[in-house]
């Protein structure tokens, strides 16, 4: 696994759930139940953007269609059957890194 950095103005905003758009991977990333997440950016519904979503408690709820997705497995709600991706994320020296799976292509050029 690879550790990228997240640039530190994206950590001062904790009232909205942010796209964040780096080289090596885009996710949202919210401020919740006082820790940071970091998930999927696109809906497994209908692909709409999550970062337009809002939280209710410890989900995000989808702005397209209303699913629900868990923010600590990424669940989706019973019989919506999908879910979403949470990323790792680690604090050293006061920044924040998301940890990326390098992909076999990456590994070897
Ligand atoms: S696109 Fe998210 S619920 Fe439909």
């Amino acid at each position: 696994m690879k550790w990228i950095e997240i640039p530190s103005h994206y950590l001062s905003e904790k009232s909205i759930i942010q796209l964040v758009e780096l080289s090596e991977k885009s996710f949202c990333l919210v401020w919740n139940d006082d820790k940071w997440i970091a998930f999927s950016k696109k809906c497994p519904h209908a692909g709409a953007n999550l970062s337009h979503g809002w939280c209710e408690g410890k989900d995000i709820v989808c702005p397209y269609h209303r699913h629900r997705f868990n923010l600590i497995d990424g669940r989706g709600a019973p019989g919506q059957g999908n879910y979403i991706d949470i990323y790792p994320l680690k604090e050293s020296n006061g920044m924040l890194y998301i940890g990326v799976t390098e992909n076999i292509w990456s590994r070897i050029f």
